[in-house]
């Protein structure tokens, strides 16, 4: 029997990937959703052959409208249990150098289509009096982030907006959990601009954090940090002055960016 309908977006890649296999050994149907469509369809045949479950491809682009409306309109009247809102894009660099189109295009996947889908699902979930939303954020939402500033902001908003919605979500039988990892190593680095990898041997493997959402989720956790560093990284922050936060991140996005191979 089938656990439910999960939709998982930023699949084709990395933690989402990840994350998607996870869902299907637990005997959740799956609907994943990213740009590349033939990575999904790859991961769709590997997971519905092996898993004996039903995986529906939706290729859309989340920095846009239209694609939030496409995977809206392909779920159609489909039971959505869990949401994961994956997807995400970054920039490392100085604010007024990066691209402007790119800063945009973070807030666009990050923000406006985690808040599309949420919004889009949730009134199902809470008519039904049960579901899952899963937000990944990153330890970045808990600080100022400069030299990746709008990816950190991002995550703020990410944060702010998943610890409102726990509250709005008390007794509707909906839960809601707070992915917060640090440095994992999967594509985003490069997409992010950087050459070389991100925090080094301290990087986490996306399975590992992928794990560690899945099992989060399913004990109904709301903040799930992968890591004891990066637990003990966001304590910190509780009790850093905000402009000593931003100016050790600077120090260390400055050291990280200075150590990467050209
Ligand atoms: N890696 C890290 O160090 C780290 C740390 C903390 C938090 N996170 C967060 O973890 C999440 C997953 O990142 P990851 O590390 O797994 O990176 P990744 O391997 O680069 O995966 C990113 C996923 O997002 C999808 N995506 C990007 N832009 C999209 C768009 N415009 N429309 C639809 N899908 C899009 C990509 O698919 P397509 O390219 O096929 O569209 C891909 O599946 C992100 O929210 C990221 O902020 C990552």
């Amino acid at each position: 029997m089938s656990a439910g309908t999960a939709l998982v977006t930023g699949a084709s890649s990395g933690i989402g990937l990840a994350i998607a296999r996870s869902l299907a050994t637990r005997g959740f149907d799956l609907v994943l959703v990213a740009r590349r469509e033939d990575r999904l369809q790859a991961l769709a045949h590997e997971l519905s052959a092996a898993a004996s479950i039903t995986v529906t491809v939706v290729a859309a682009d989340l920095a846009t409208p239209e694609g939030t409306d496409v995977v809206v309109e392909a779920v159609g009247d489909r039971e959505i249990d869990v949401v994961v809102n994956n997807a995400g894009a970054g920039w490392i660099g100085l604010f007024h150098q990066a691209p402007a189109a790119r800063q945009l295009e973070i807030v666009d996947i990050n923000c406006r289509a985690l808040v599309a889908l949420t919004r889009a699902f949730l009134p199902g979930m809470i008519a039904r009096g049960r579901g899952h939303v899963v937000q990944i954020a990153s330890v970045g939402g808990f600080m100022p982030g400069p030299r990746a500033a709008t990816y950190y902001a991002s995550k703020a908003f990410v944060v702010s907006h998943s610890e409102a919605l726990r509250h709005e979500l008390e007794d509707t039988g909906v839960a809601i959990t707070l992915v917060c990892p640090g440095p994992v190593a999967t594509e985003f680095q490069r997409s992010s601009g950087v050459k070389g990898t991100m925090g080094g041997a301290a990087a986490m493997s996306d399975v590992d954090v992928a794990e560690a959402s899945v099992e989060g989720m399913l004990q109904r956790r709301f903040l799930v940090v992968p890591g004891a560093p990066n637990r003990l990284l966001i304590a910190l922050t509780r009790v850093l002055p905000r402009r000593l936060a931003a100016a050790l991140v600077d120090r260390l996005q400055k050291k990280r960016l200075a150590a990467e191979p050209q």
